[in-house]
């Protein structure tokens, strides 16, 4: 019997575990290292999720081992008020790759970084509407829930007022088209800001953006679309607050995904990856921006602001991904590995779709190349395949999408981990195709 079916850990689970969403997987995962995590049989499986879209140095780096063990020995959490070193110098770190954003608060999840951006958006405009995209994940605490569409919203009571939406650009199913059937989304833009317009009561405060949404089927703005949504929020006296808790740290090729588009966000929220994997998030805005919120009292006081903890592991996720080059890496593997997933496209008829950039990369199933017609159930088998050979894998069912898997390894995995992986999804495509 494989030793993942242990009884007794069942048992005790189904009895003492709140569902907080999907099933649970049938493994036991006993321990994890670099692109693998190894159930109870020993067995290896690829992560291609990098844990929860997080750790960018693989599992259990021995760097963030050490730092783990040598700042846990001397100070692992203060008072909210006190300060030490590895939050000093982790704030001036990522304030020098984010030039115009120089001021920094270092705080644990995701969920709350976008708390603190969307509060400091309604103190510092004087305004409380937030506009967000229909595909958006922005985390499930209050703020952060109301500006967040792609799951979760019945159910739980009114969102705040003043939560609006507008559609994301979606270049493969397109719903405003030029004359040779390309995405226009300038004109999709103009339109939902018609419609905002018309909807706001005068006070908008800011716009949050996710630059490639990932929980909504890895929909990349398009160039010049951040730069166009930024005329609009300036137009409107908005913020912009962009979300990089899964493009920042490199993953897209850039330290930022922003830096692609040359635009820089009013207010940008880091996590998932800043910590690669352990609870640390960060807020960053102009020093213009920081003065005015001081100004007016600016409040966000948590047990785990500036722990210098997450703050050293933070310095440490940077000194690995300058000094081993990650960010390059990122690209070349990115490349390697999108090449594979082209040509899975072109070998099977249900792959509809390749999309995203450097490591951060989605695979759209159909059941119908013309229609576009979506393919839940066949890449729901896929997915369960390709787990039965060793890959990990996350797939996204978004009403109106395909089955999405987004694809997203950890910036250390090598030649030979993306190959192995390709490989399995090929069988896993084939054998689930061929029975579906
Ligand atoms: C883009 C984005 N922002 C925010 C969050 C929420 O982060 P957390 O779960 O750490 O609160 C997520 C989580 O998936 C995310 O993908």
């Amino acid at each position: 019997m494989s030793l993942n079916a242990d009884p007794a850990f069942w048992a005790s689970a189904n009895k003492h575990l709140t569902r907080y969403g999907p099933a649970f997987e049938t493994i036991i995962v006993e321990r994890a290292e670099g692109s693998f995590v190894y159930d109870a049989d020993g067995r290896g499986i690829l992560d291609f999720t990098s844990g929860q879209m997080s750790a960018v140095l693989g599992h259990t780096h021995p760097d963030i081992v050490a730092t783990v063990g040598r700042q846990m020995g001397s100070v692992a959490h203060l008072f909210s008020g006190m300060l030490s070193r590895p939050v000093v110098e982790l704030a001036e770190r990522l304030a020098s790759h984010a030039p115009g954003l120089d001021r920094v608060q270092l705080l644990s999840t995701g969920g709350e970084s976008n708390e603190a951006a969307i509060r400091m958006a309604k103190l510092v405009t004087g305004g409380h509407e937030i506009v967000a995209f229909a595909q958006s994940w922005h985390g499930m605490t209050g703020g952060a829930a109301s500006a967040t569409y792609s799951a979760g919203r019945r159910g739980y009571g009114p969102a705040a007022a003043g939560s609006f939406v507008i559609p994301a650009p979606n270049s493969y199913r397109p719903r405003f088209s030029k004359p040779d059937g390309s995405n226009d989304w300038q004109a999709e833009l103009d339109d939902a800001f018609e419609l905002i317009d018309r909807q706001s009561t005068g006070n908008l405060a800011a716009f949050i953006a996710e630059p490639i949404l990932s929980s909504g089927g890895i929909l990349e703005l398009p160039l010049g679309y951040l730069a166009a949504l930024k005329r609009k929020c300036e137009e409107r006296g908005m913020l912009l607050i962009l979300d990089e808790a899964q493009t920042g740290i490199g993953r897209t090729g850039h330290m930022f995904a922003f830096q692609r588009d040359g635009v820089t966000p009013d207010i940008m929220t880091l996590s998932k990856t800043l910590g690669a994997g352990l609870p640390l998030a960060a807020v960053m805005t102009s020093a213009e921006i920081e003065q005015k919120a001081h100004e007016k009292g600016y409040l966000f006081y948590t047990t785990h602001v500036s722990d210098p903890l997450p703050a050293a592991v933070g310095v440490t996720v940077l000194d690995v991904v300058e000094r081993d080059k990650l960010i390059e890496q990122a690209i070349a593997r990115g490349d390697r590995l999108k090449k594979g997933l082209l040509s899975l496209q072109q070998k099977y008829e249900c792959v509809g779709d390749v999309r995203g950039r450097g490591l951060l990369l989605g695979l759209e199933i159909v059941t119908d190349r013309q229609t576009k017609a979506p393919g839940f159930e066949l890449g729901a088998q896929i997915m369960e395949e390709a787990m039965r050979r060793g890959l990990s894998m996350n797939i996204v069912k978004l009403p109106g999408m395909g089955g999405v898997f987004r694809i997203a390894p950890a910036l250390t995995v090598s030649e030979d981990e993306i190959d192995q992986g390709l490989e399995i999804m090929s069988e896993a495509i084939d054998y689930a195709a061929s029975r579906h």
